[in-house]
């Protein structure tokens, strides 16, 4: 039993090893530098009253214990209203003062009211990867997200199948992804970089693999990307970007994706494809965006990610055709 135990603690460590591991003790953002402000201060009282209680237990045990040359039982002490006083009244100051810290930084988080210079997101969750919408902008990419440095995103959370949760740790607290109801929440990030977020609700088989980056881009940056997502995808030039094309603009794969750029993908499987290669990162923030992945991917999506939407086989003398036009996709 030990040994399996010691196991499993050997391969957790291996696996935080390997992976990045974001942390809201890193934030990033003015909702994540509440939360971790108060994190620190309550861990601090709790520290504080964890020595001074496990202090006073082991200096009376010592004091206190028994002699070797002391047979008689000590004083017997039935109640003692004034220390239980002190020992009543010192928590409930401590859980007053933690309450109202509590209520300042909820105030402090709380979703600020919409402006014009806010920019609007709309997050759909789908087993397993993430939908991100800018309605005023006529962009609908997936599991990468740009947002401008400094700026309030004003988000919508709904899902088209189970109850996902969106939590980037460094930008932001969770806010649960459900069927049937619209969630708000709302982003920011002080600092230019890129940010991991992660399904923090389990929702299936793969919800580990429900990755997603935040990148906070500079103003320029963002605008740079808005302006080549807003482009049409890539038409085809060659015969074989054209057989590719036709597959997916009206073949099997546009049953479940999409090359309008700026097509909502709600009603659709799969994420919209118009710039692809822009990302780089697929199948939920899974796997790098590359070519030798995604003719893995192609080959057998089930075998990269089991329990997938993407069931099909790809004909095999199309293959070659649809990466040459996916490439294209930038
Ligand atoms: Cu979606 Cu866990």
């Amino acid at each position: 039993m030990l040994r399996k135990y010691g196991v499993i603690a050997g391969l957790m460590v291996l696996l935080s090893a390997c992976q990045p591991s974001p942390s809201f003790l890193d934030p990033a953002s003015p909702i994540s530098n509440h939360v971790a402000n108060l994190y620190w201060i309550i861990l601090i009282m709790a520290l504080v009253v964890f020595v001074l209680v496990e202090g006073a237990l082991i200096w009376i045990l010592i004091r206190d214990r028994k002699r070797s040359d002391d047979d008689e039982l000590p004083a017997q002490i039935y109640g003692n209203t004034r220390l239980e006083i002190i020992w009543t009244l010192i928590p409930v100051l401590l859980v007053i003062a933690l309450f109202v810290m509590t209520v300042q930084t909820v105030n402090a988080i709380a979703i600020p009211k919409s402006a014009t210079s806010d920019l609007n997101l709309r997050v759909v969750g789908h087993r397993w990867w993430w939908e991100f919408d800018y309605p005023d902008l006529g962009i609908a990419t997936a599991n990468e997200l740009h947002i401008p440095v400094g700026t309030t995103v004003q988000v919508s959370l709904e899902s088209v199948d189970v109850i996902h949760s969106f939590w980037v740790p460094q930008l932001s607290g969770k806010t649960d992804v459900i069927p049937g109801q619209h969630n708000t929440m709302w982003l920011t990030g002080d600092q230019v970089g890129e940010y991991l977020g992660q399904c923090a609700e389990f929702c299936g088989t793969q919800h580990a693999f429900m990755r997603f980056k935040v990148i906070v881009d500079s103003k320029e940056d963002f605008d740079a990307w808005v302006a080549n997502q807003q482009k049409p995808a890539y038409q085809p030039q060659t015969e074989d970007e054209q057989v590719g094309y036709d597959e997916i603009a009206t073949g099997a794969c546009s049953a479940c994706h999409s090359l309008e750029p700026s097509e909502i993908e709600t009603e659709k499987v799969g994420p919209n494809l118009a710039h692809l290669f822009s990302r780089t990162t697929f199948a939920g923030g899974t796997f790098d965006l590359n070519e030798e992945n995604l003719r893995s991917w192609l080959h057998d999506t089930q075998a990269m990610k089991p329990g997938n939407d993407m069931q099909i086989t790809i004909p095999s003398q199309q293959f070659e055709q649809l990466v040459t036009y996916l490439k294209k996709l930038k």
